[in-house]
């Protein structure tokens, strides 16, 4: 679904990518990790167009992603959740939703919204309620469902659960497994909280100064402690 092949990028004449190449085939669960710096959030900027390719290549189902805006590209289905992502505290939860659905004709977004609402009852209970309301864990609920509405095929999330209390690190983790089945969406996440990334992804990327350090699967990681100390030094 998305091939990455020697990408190289960065912020006006400072490089920060250099040659990173990655795949995720449809219905996978990509986990991005490594240390603070290392390029996991300009790696999801570059895929969804907001900075431009340097050099190399991305392939969104085939076809190259460089040159397309963001709109352009959520329109063919690449949706990114960015670090921090917020709601807008003095619209509804309903707007909020609305928002995620700009690009798609009324009648199909509130069809969305109504698809992807059963995964989240407690934004359902709430949908006149101003976002502002809800609480840090609720908030990060409705943006993962505002990125749903829009239909995503490949959801780019970074560091969803930034911030939130260590209680609702699971739950959410757990709805994005379930956003994962229950609509068919493929997923690619950066996240520091690697042991439990770990849990609901099918491969792993490994991070470290804009270069892959490690590719495999979680079990290769999963209680080798002095692996992942590496991957971070
Ligand atoms: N808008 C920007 N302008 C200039 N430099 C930037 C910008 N955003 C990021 N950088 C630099 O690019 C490098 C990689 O940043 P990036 O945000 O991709 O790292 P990251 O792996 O996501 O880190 P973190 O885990 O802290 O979120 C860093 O050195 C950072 O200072
Ligand atoms: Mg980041």
């Amino acid at each position: 679904m998305l091939e990455i092949t020697e990408l190289e990028t960065g912020y006006g004449k400072k490089q920060v990518l250099f040659g990173l190449s990655l795949e995720i085939r449809a219905g996978e669960v990509i986990a991005l990790i490594g240390p603070n710096g290392a390029g996991k959030s300009t790696v999801l900027k570059a895929v969804c167009g907001l900075i431009s390719v340097w050099k190399g290549e991305i392939r969104f189902n085939g076809s190259p992603t460089q040159g397309a805006s963001p709109a352009q590209n959520v329109a063919r289905g690449i949706t990114f959740a960015p670090q921090g992502s917020r709601v807008f505290a003095d619209l509804t939860v309903m707007e909020n939703l609305r928002i995620g659905g700009f690009q798609l004709p009324r009648k199909e977004a509130m069809e969305r919204i109504a698809q992807v609402l059963p995964l989240f009852p407690v934004l359902k209970e709430r949908l006149r309620q101003d976002a502002g309301r809800l609480s840090g864990g609720e908030q990060q609920m409705l943006a993962l469902a505002r990125a749903l509405v829009s239909k995503p095929k490949l959801l780019l999330l970074d560091e969803p659960c930034l911030g939130l209390a260590p209680n609702l690190v699971g739950t959410v983790f757990k709805k994005i497994s379930r956003l994962n089945e229950d609509l068919a969406v493929t997923i690619l996440i950066v996240e520091q909280k690697v042991r439990e990334v770990l849990k609901i992804c099918d491969r792993v990327y490994s991070m470290k100064l804009g270069r892959i350090a490690f590719v495999g699967i979680p079990e290769d990681l999963k209680g080798d402690k002095a692996k992942l100390k590496e991957l971070f030094l």
